[in-house]
């Protein structure tokens, strides 16, 4: 998956991912990580994800990364906020109050470029990457994380074999194994979602489902 493959999706606006609400399981998980409400959380891959705005409204500050100037672009503009930007090496930081997109490459973020973070959100960014980018991008993301961090992760699994990716099918034992050697895992439930996805369906998948996962911060996980 070249840095080419997402500007021409978003160029094109072949962005089936981006939804209109809120994530079902962002507001229903998000409460078992048991923050204190004003941590700062980090969104890899974060499109113009409207989770980003509630992520805020819950009073979290915000830092997200992302490949394509035009998601970015539209995420500001579309949700009226004036943002203000500077170049920063390999990126340019868009600011707006308590929401701060880095519009670049993740596997080129280094700790001073994202600061401090408490947790994160990933819904459809690993599952976006094929199985060697997943390693390297956990292993970067591990790279980059500070003592004590907790997260949600939003996956879908399906018959690989029926569909290519992107999404990619990220089945619970792969996320063991990528996530659950470095953090305590929790993982959660799991809905077939395939009957509200025609597009899925045309393509001949008889199954997907989306699972959450909390992972990190050992309190969490004893609930
Ligand atoms: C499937 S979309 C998911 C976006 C978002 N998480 C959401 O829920 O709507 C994956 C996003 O990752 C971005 N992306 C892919 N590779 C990236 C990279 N190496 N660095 C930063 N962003 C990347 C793409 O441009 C795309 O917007």
């Amino acid at each position: 998956m070249t840095p080419e493959f997402w500007h021409q999706r978003w160029r094109a606006g072949q962005i089936g991912f981006h939804q209109q609400e809120i994530h079902v399981y962002l507001k229903r998980y998000w409460p078992a990580l048991k923050l204190g409400g004003d941590e700062r959380v980090f969104v890899p891959l974060c499109g113009k994800s409207l989770d980003m705005l509630w992520l805020a409204e819950q009073g979290h500050r915000v830092i997200g990364v992302e490949l394509s100037e035009k998601a970015v672009a539209d995420f500001f503009a579309e949700n009226h906020l004036q943002a203000v930007r500077s170049e920063e090496g390999p990126f340019v930081r868009w600011r707006c109050d308590e929401i701060e997109l880095l519009q670049g490459d993740f596997f080129q973020l280094a700790p001073q470029h994202l600061g401090s973070y408490q947790a994160i959100y990933d819904r459809a960014s690993l599952i976006a990457l094929p199985p060697t980018m997943r390693v390297d991008y956990v292993h970067h993301m591990v790279s980059l994380c500070t003592d004590g961090l907790r997260g949600l992760l939003v996956t879908l699994e399906y018959d690989q074999a029926r569909m290519d990716g992107p999404p990619f099918s990220v089945e619970g034992k792969e996320v063991e194994r990528l996530l659950g050697s470095r953090f305590p895992l929790k993982e959660l439930e799991g809905i077939d979602i395939l009957q509200e996805e025609e597009r899925f369906r045309q393509k001949g998948l008889t199954r997907l489902v989306e699972r959450a996962y909390l992972f990190g911060g050992e309190k969490i996980l004893s609930d």
